[in-house]
């Protein structure tokens, strides 16, 4: 990449194929029958993970949704992190489940095993651990401890493809697993996601369901190969130094409302509803399938890369105590979607990231147990609400490049090595700590 400005914080893991791909299901491909591609690549997933069943769907969310539903009875309880989004929330609601926050550990941003062991009742259907942004949340721990209470546990690896602890594919510790293809993730085919797992009974339960989705999902995958393609298009190396970065950066700098809030990710959300919306209810088409067979291809080496950069970010930053950073990890425990970092003072350190010309994100997710709009589950989460002020993505995409990771580490020590003392810094930063990325 030319590096006359930063490469973006971040770069989609589409590429030709994505494109054409669909293209042939728009123009012919959603016609025909034959659903034979969706058996081969269920097959390649089983093989992947060792499992006896693998079956897409449309989405993660869909499949969380399929995966509660089938594991507990209306009414239970369902033990899960608040750091997620907020969709998750709706779909263990929509199967008929109780949300009831366990809090996240600060510094790896997952539901902390000890936290799900005090909330287990008599009335705890499922367990939902969260294994977020390519980090194991410590599932083995969390299996003895459901298995002692004889409570199932569903892992939602949407971020974690790839990740394996003590050596076993996560998604596969417990009794069902879940993971995304949506275009954001790294294994991205725009939408969709698999359930895998040994139970055959729970499967069986699953598969039911979902014969009856016949919602088109053409709008919906339309959507996101729109959506995809401005942000590819806009992240274009030599386009984004140009243009899109100069722009970000100036709106980012002045405080422009209405540009920074089009930027800003948001996770999609289900409207208001009692009970799953139709637009969940479709199938996961041939042709992702054709394409998820090409980028599992893909997955290990980017996982590699992103490795190296965590362990240059790991090394370079272990010095400046003010910051939380995750575990390295060189197990495959960690597979880092992005450097997930806690700063006290984030909107502070990101200013002076702009400033330096480089492009960095905060954390998009909110703590979900204290969202009004789950007012009802409200549970104190101390944790999740500093993960939600403080948690900023230093890059690690593949085609990221290592000088980037280098410069992100320098401007930070420049930041530490200029910090103004704590005491003013503090002033500053009740004015000005709202994340703006
Ligand atoms: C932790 C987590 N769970 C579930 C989902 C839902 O995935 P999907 O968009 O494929 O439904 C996401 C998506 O961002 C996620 O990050």
């Amino acid at each position: 990449m030319l590096n006359f400005g930063p490469n973006p914080k971040n770069r989609l893991y589409t590429n030709l194929n994505s494109y054409l791909m669909f293209l042939g299901y728009l123009l012919g491909g959603r016609f025909r029958q034959d659903r034979s591609a969706n058996e081969t690549f269920e097959r390649a997933l089983r093989e992947r993970f060792g499992t006896d069943e693998a079956v897409c769907v449309y989405q993660c969310r869909l499949g969380i949704y399929l995966a509660v539903k089938a594991t507990i009875s209306p009414g239970q309880e369902v033990i899960l992190s608040p750091y997620t989004i907020g969709d998750v929330i709706n779909m263990v609601i929509f199967a008929g489940g109780r949300p009831v926050f366990a809090d996240v550990e600060a510094h790896t941003c997952n539901i902390a095993a000890a936290e799900v062991e005090r909330l287990i009742t008599p009335n705890t259907g499922a367990i939902l651990i969260t294994h977020l942004h390519g980090l194991a949340a410590d599932a083995h721990r969390i299996k003895e401890i459901c298995d002692r209470a004889n409570v199932p546990m569903i892992e939602d690896a949407a971020q974690s493809f790839g990740v394996a602890e003590h050596g076993k594919p996560v998604g596969t510790i417990g009794d069902l697993g879940v993971f995304s293809f949506e275009m954001h993730k790294n294994m991205p085919t725009w939408l969709g996601g698999v359930v895998v797992s040994n139970r055959a009974d729970l499967m069986a339960k699953i598969r039911a369901e979902l014969r009856d989705f016949s919602h088109p999902p053409l709008p919906g995958i339309a959507q996101k190969v729109k959506k995809g393609a401005i942000h590819d298009i806009a992240s274009l190396p030599v386009l984004f130094q140009l243009l899109t970065y100069p722009i970000l950066r100036f709106s980012y700098l002045n405080d422009l409302e209405f540009i920074n809030k089009r930027v800003r990710r948001k996770p999609q959300e289900s409207q208001p509803a009692a009970s799953l919306p139709e637009v969940y209810k479709s199938q996961y088409t041939p042709f992702q399938a054709r394409l998820g067979l090409l980028q599992m291809h893909n997955v290990d080496r980017d996982i590699q890369t992103r490795i190296e950069y965590a362990q240059l970010y790991y090394e370079g930053l272990k010095e400046f105590d003010e910051l939380i950073l995750p575990p390295l990890r060189l197990d495959r425990s960690h597979t880092y979607l992005w450097f997930p970092i806690l700063y006290a003072h984030r909107a502070e350190l990101l200013q002076f990231m702009f400033e330096q010309g480089r492009d960095i994100a905060a954390g998009h997710f909110t703590n979900t147990a204290d969202s009004p709009q789950f007012g009802e589950f409200y549970r104190d989460c101390p944790n999740s609400q500093q993960v939600e002020r403080e948690l900023i993505y230093l890059p690690t995409y593949p085609s990221y490049s290592r000088h980037e990771v280098e410069r992100n580490i320098v401007v930070i020590g420049q930041y530490f090595a200029t910090k103004v003392t704590p005491t003013t810094a503090n002033i500053t930063q009740t004015s000005t700590d709202v994340a703006r990325v």
